[in-house]
């Protein structure tokens, strides 16, 4: 993408990411388990098969081959605002060594992006409260409060 430092590349999930890494950088977010690679794939294979649905994208250390960063952005369809589409911004991670390095803002901007594109008149996400100021240089304000309930 334009404006990467040209270490890196930003671009689709791919199966060999399994190998990359990419679940280690979910892993500074929150717990991922133990997944197998066949588990994996079976999950890229069913977002690939829910066209326009599921957009994951990895930023690509070129140097190491390892995947640093990743996100998701989730298109939902709606009735409302005319069978409108809301994007859902989803597991934003960039590994521990290379934050600070402008990586996260150009996930989201590539999210906002393929968001746009997409026919989405807006795009949401959920985060912490140290998150907050993040998010803002992306562009995005506080427009409520999330509710929660586990199962
Ligand atoms: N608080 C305040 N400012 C911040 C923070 C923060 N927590 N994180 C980044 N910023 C600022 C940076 O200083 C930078 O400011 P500048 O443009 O003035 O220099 C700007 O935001 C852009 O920062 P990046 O370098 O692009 O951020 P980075 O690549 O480090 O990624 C991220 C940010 C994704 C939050 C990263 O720190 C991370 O992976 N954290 C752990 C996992 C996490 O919390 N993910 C988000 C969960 S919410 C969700 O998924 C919807």
């Amino acid at each position: 993408s334009s404006n990467l430092a040209p270490d890196y590349t930003l671009r689709p999930l791919q199966l060999s990411d399994y190998k990359a890494g990419c679940l280690d950088v979910l892993r500074d977010l929150t717990t991922v388990g133990d997944i197998t690679e066949e588990r994996f794939t079976e999950q890229v294979e069913y977002m690939r098969a829910r066209q326009g649905e599921y957009f994951v994208i990895v930023i690509e250390k070129i140097a190491t081959g390892k995947v640093v960063g990743i996100g998701t952005l989730l298109v939902e369809r709606k009735f409302i605002h005319e069978c409108g589409l809301v994007g859902h911004i989803e597991d934003i991670a960039v590994a521990k060594s290379e934050q600070g390095k402008k990586l996260g803002i150009k996930i989201i901007g590539a999210l906002d992006f393929i968001g746009k594109k997409t026919g989405c008149y807006k795009n949401i996400l959920d985060c912490s409260p140290h998150n907050e100021q993040f998010y803002v240089k992306c562009g995005y304000s506080n427009a409520g409060f999330e509710m929660t309930k586990r199962f």
